[in-house]
Formats: structure tokens, sequence, C-alpha cells
């Protein structure tokens, strides 16, 4: 049985390639000493995510091994069951009756609608940073720019307060980063998200309904069918925890690695156009979703020509899938000219992203605004320095020291 060696954070992409020469599936333990099938291979990984047999809903007897094991080694954690009952817990038909329930809230007009509402939030961060441009030293760019911009974001669009915004922040970092937070600190974070959203909802039900989401949700009705209680917290809280942890990562890892190449960077200074490609090869590239959230299986399978009983984890690896050469020429390489691009960065089958439109607005206005105006930003300290996250969900920086280099260019 594998492990996951200890660069593994730092590095995945190498680990990733020795793992696919051996073959697409492979057992693995996981640093909590959970053991789970880690599938590497693109086509196969595809396979699974479409795959009926293999299951997501932890409320059934056959997976309640599967997750007892897991112990919230990976995908959001849900310690309070009432946070449990969202699409990413959900098989069909439960999980089609959830989708259509809340996809008229991520209508892709709907979202496009934010657009002068984003640039203007992505604006104010770097006016903020402008003003204390003269001050000495580096900037980190994840908590003024990469980790606002999305938050804010999200908080204006559920319609929660943004002076909360911090404490949504180490919540959220407590129910994905397994490894970082005990179960005691992610038990205390869930609760304090149930009975913050709770009150979040009473209120909204008391004075009336608004322009929110959190309005829409409660709102939501198809065929006389809504959301119940439970299932409104769960998909606030599911969209929260999206909200924070994905965007906000893309953004980071795509401004470190075209800081990795200052040239390029700067290329895109003038040329909006060339943006939307660079996201979606830095989606591939580098994505926010390294392992896509639990799976188990149901019956026994037979996956990339190994056994696996029912019951069993499966975990697809979307930063491997994305980087294997079988499907991908020059796999290693960034290419944003890269056309066709086909990464599965947010998933793919029913589960695939509700917000990936949101999410590409965000990262296109983030990295056009930021380049326009530090045209010379550059990275403060040594590649080796970064410290990256420890959880096999997400794939991000703790903290990104840039130097501004230079005047900002004024608009
Ligand atoms: C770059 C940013 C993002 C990436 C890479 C990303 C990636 C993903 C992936 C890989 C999945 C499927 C997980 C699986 O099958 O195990 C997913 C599902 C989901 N994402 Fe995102 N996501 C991003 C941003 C967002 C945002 C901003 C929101 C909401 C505001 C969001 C909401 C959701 C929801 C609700 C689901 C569950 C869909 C379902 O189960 O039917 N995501 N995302």
């Amino acid at each position: 049985m594998r492990q996951l060696p200890p660069d593994f954070f730092r590095a995945p992409y190498a680990f990733y390639a020795r793992l696919r020469a051996e073959g697409p599936v492979h057992e693995i333990q996981l640093r909590t000493g959970v053991r789970a099938w880690l599938v590497v291979d693109y086509g196969l990984a595809r396979e699974v995510l479409r795959n009926p047999a293999i299951r997501k809903d932890p409320h059934s007897t056959t997976a309640a091994d599967a997750r007892r094991a897991s112990s919230g080694d990976s995908g959001i954690n849900t310690s309070n069951e009432r946070l449990s009952y969202h699409l990413l817990n959900a098989d069909p038909p439960q999980h089609s009756r959830l989708r259509r329930l809340v996809t008229p809230a991520f209508a892709p007009a709907r979202i496009d609608a934010l657009a002068p509402r984003v640039q203007a939030i992505a604006d104010g961060l770097l006016d903020a940073i402008d003003r204390c441009s003269d001050s000495t030293g580096p900037l980190d760019l994840m908590s003024e720019y990469a980790f606002p911009l999305p938050i804010t974001v999200i908080c204006e669009l559920l319609g929660v307060p943004i002076e909360d915004r911090d404490r949504f922040r180490a919540w959220s970092a407590a129910v994905v980063d397994t490894t970082r937070a005990s179960s005691e600190q992610m038990r205390q974070a869930t609760d304090a998200i149930t009975e913050y959203f709770d009150g979040l909802v009473a209120r909204r039900r008391a004075e009336g309904l608004g322009a929110d989401l959190v309005s829409d949700l409660i709102a939501a009705n198809t065929d006389g069918d809504r959301l119940s209680g439970d299932e409104l917290i769960s998909m606030i809280f599911l969209i929260l925890v999206a909200g924070h942890e994905t965007t906000v990562n893309l953004i980071g890892n795509t401004v470190f690695t075209l800081l990795g190449d200052p040239a390029r960077y700067r290329a895109l200074r003038g040329n909006p156009d060339g943006v939307p490609p660079l996201v979606e090869e830095m989606l591939r590239f580098n994505g926010p979703v390294n392992v896509a959230t639990l799976r188990y299986t149901t019956t026994p399978i037979t996956l990339g020509g190994r056994e696996i009983p029912a019951g069993e984890l499966v975990l697809v690896a979307l930063g491997s899938a994305n980087h294997d050469d079988r499907h991908f020429q020059d796999a290693a390489r960034f290419d944003p000219q890269r056309a066709p691009n086909g990464h599965i960065a947010f998933g793919h089958g029913i589960h695939f992203c509700l917000g990936a439109g949101l999410a590409r607005l965000e990262a296109r206005i983030a990295i056009t605004t930021l380049v326009e105006r530090y045209p010379d930003l550059r990275l403060a300290v040594d590649d080796a320095e970064l410290r990256w996250r420890e959880s096999i969900l997400i794939r991000g920086l703790h903290d990104l020291p840039v130097e501004l280099a230079g005047a900002p260019v004024l608009r």
C-alpha cells in the first residue's frame, strides 16, 4: 500500500506521475491511517465520476463503515450531522432534486450580472493596496487580494455581513484543513456554522426575503417541493466553503505560476482576451481542487484492473488526471494556448461544479485587474519558502509574498 510522500503537498504532480506510470488506481494510506483507492488516470477518473455504483451519500448503511474510517480525512467534514444534507453528499434521485432546486440561483445571466460588482471589489482592494504601497516590505497577496475578493463576493451573494468574514475564514479552514485542525476544532467550527446559519435563516424568514442567495434558497420551489431546514443550511454551508476555499486558490495559484515567468505575466497587460484561456490552463495545470470529495463503492467493482470490495473509499485525483500525458500533450507544460483543454478541475458528471461560472468570472477579473495595475509585480521569496496547505482536497498557498515593484499604474 502506498503512502503520501513527505513532500506531497509541495510537489504532488511528481508523485502522481510515478503512480500513473505504475497503474491507473492505487491503494493508499493517508496520514491519518485511512485506507482509500486513489484514481490517477484521466480516462478512469471521468469514468468513476460518472459511475452510478460509486456513491456519495454518507447516510446510507453501506457508507457507514467507509465514512467512519475516513474520519474527515478528505472532503468537506460534516461532523455536524445537520450540515451534511447537501449536493456533494447526495446521489440520485435526491441529488437531482436538490440540484433542480438550487440551479436557478446560479443561472448564467445572474452570474454575468455580478461582473460590475466583482470589478468594483477588485478595484477597491487594489486601491487599498495602493494606499499602503509606500510602506516597505513584501505584501501578502493571499490575504490582501486573493482571499478577500471571492469572500466579499460570496458574503454579498449570500447576504451575510462582511464583518463576519474572518470568523467564516477560520471555520471554513477548520472544515477542510483536516491535517491541521483537531476533530474538536472541527466540531466547534461546524457547530458555530450551524448556529450562525440557523440565525441567518430565522432572520430572513422574520424580516422578509431579500435579493440575496439565502432568500432565493428559502424561496426555491419546484412543483411544490422545497428545501427542508437542514437541506437549506447544508446548502448554504457548501456554498460558503466552496466560495472560501477554491477561487481564492485559483487566483493565488495563477499569480504564483505567472510570476515564475514575469514576461508572460506582463504580456497579459492590454490583452484581456488572453486571460480566459490562461485561467482554463491554470485550472488544469495547478487547479485548487487536488482530489475530489469522498466517494465509496456499494458493490465489489473492478477499476483499472483492481478488484475493489464494497464499502471502500474512492478518491479521484483531479490534479493527476489533469496531468495525464496520455490525454494532454506535453501535460507538464503550462500552455495558455492549449485547445481544446478538457480539464476536469471542476469535476465531471452530475456533481460538476455549480459555481464554475462564478469562479471563472472572479478569476478572470482578478487577474486582468491585477496585471493592469501592477505590471511589474514580482515574487518576494524563493519558491522553496512558500508554504502549501496540507489538505488533500485543496491545493493552495498559505501566503504569497510579493513586491509591488514600482508605482502602480493609475487608472
Ligand atoms: C476555481 C474554483 C472552483 C473549483 C476548482 C471547484 C471545483 C469543484 C469540483 C471539482 C466539484 C465536484 C467535486 C466532486 O465531484 O467530488 C465541485 C462541486 C461543487 N462546487 Fe465548485 N469549485 C469552484 C468554485 C465554486 C464556487 C465559487 C461555488 C459556489 C459559490 C462552488 C459550488 C459548488 C457546488 C455547490 C458543488 C456541488 C455540485 C454537486 O454536487 O452537484 N464551487 N466544485
